[in-house]
């Protein structure tokens, strides 16, 4: 199908995708390719602002892309590649810096908190700070403005980097009297999506309270076995509600069975043993085929370059036609 509209969606790979991720960022991204032409891309350079470790590095790559497979995106239909094999990505990157204030960057969300934490530490306010991360929302822009992205799916905390695009875009266009680029819209993913982690908590790997999707049948039962409950007998009647296995339960299960579930619960008979069992059924059928998917690429990661560079060749055409655009409109190209 050929749909008009562009959305676009980074993922920086630094680590196994959880829950969390699953129901707040994939699961969203993945359904916007049936009413956008969807641009998907693995944030390789912006993950290296961070992570220096080559064997962690890699792997990460091809979790991403192995998870994105396995769960549904249709590589003809979206265009999914690897950010590191644009190389006109990085040419926009150095170009929409000669136009982005150096103020914008100081005021980037990540960078400030990172500031303020040196300054109460009694440290140097860049201690700790490479040019990479300074400069990470300029790379975002350069993401977003080279394929035409009218809409941008990102969660609360980079709202801001989307503006920062917008705001670079208009001001380049303004500039060189030319529409070069599209103005990106965000559409901001709402905080009842965040799921609770095996302690309560929000899940997030920070906490180290998180579910991977894929992780093996017997290690899904021993970590799902591990969340937290309350202290109350197997007899007693027992509350959905505060209860740590039903907060993720509900987010997977059909409206007949949070019914029966409840129900369940409200009788009492029922352990936490049992509820951790239906929860740990429940994960296997939604997930289990496609993780059978995700263990055969990432067993043959040949096979998910041979994706990665399909996808790459597909996105540089694009990418290629508006940076000579653009190359043209500030005088380098004739
Ligand atoms: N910064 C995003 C994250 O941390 C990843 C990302 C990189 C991105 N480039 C992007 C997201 C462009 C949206 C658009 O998850």
């Amino acid at each position: 199908m050929n749909h008009e509209k562009v959305t676009l969606t980074g993922i920086k790979p630094t680590g196994s995708p959880h829950l969390g991720n699953y129901l707040g960022a994939i699961a969203p991204a993945l359904e916007l390719a049936q009413n956008f032409q969807a641009y998907y891309f693995i944030a390789d350079y912006h993950a290296l602002t961070t992570l220096h470790d080559r064997e962690r590095l890699r792997r990460s790559v091809y979790s991403v892309a192995a998870t994105f497979l396995a769960l549904g995106l249709d590589p003809a239909k979206a265009v999914f590649y690897r950010q590191s094999d644009v190389p006109e990505i990085f040419e926009l990157a150095w170009i929409l810096s000669c136009f982005t204030p150096k103020g914008f960057m100081n005021r980037a969300h990540a960078y400030k908190d990172k500031v303020a934490r040196n300054m109460q530490e009694g440290v140097d306010p860049d201690a700790g700070v490479n040019m990479g991360l300074f400069s990470y929302p300029n790379l975002m822009n350069a993401d977003i403005l080279l394929f035409g992205a009218q809409v941008v799916p990102v969660g609360k905390d980079q709202k801001q980097h989307v503006e920062f695009a917008r705001d670079v875009a208009l001001r380049f266009n303004k500039h060189y009297g030319k529409e070069c680029f599209v103005i990106p819209e965000p559409i901001i993913r709402e905080e009842t999506d965040v799921i609770t982690g095996l302690d309560g908590r929000k899940m997030s790997k920070s906490y180290d309270n998180t579910i991977e999707i894929f992780l093996p049948s017997k290690k899904l039962r021993k970590v799902v076995n591990s969340i937290v409950t309350n202290s109350q007998a197997v007899e007693e009647p027992k509350s959905t509600q505060d209860c740590n296995v039903y907060a993720i339960y509900r987010h997977f299960a059909t409206e007949e069975q949070k019914v029966a579930i409840n129900e369940r619960y409200a009788q009492g008979g029922m352990g936490w043993g049992d509820a951790k069992k239906a929860l740990f059924e429940l994960l296997e059928q939604h997930f289990g085929s496609a993780r059978e998917k995700y263990d055969a690429l990432m067993a043959h990661p040949a096979e998910v370059e041979v994706v990665l560079q399909e996808g790459a060749k597909r996105a540089r055409i694009v990418a290629t036609q508006r940076l000579n655009a653009v190359k043209d409109a500030i005088g380098l190209k004739f």
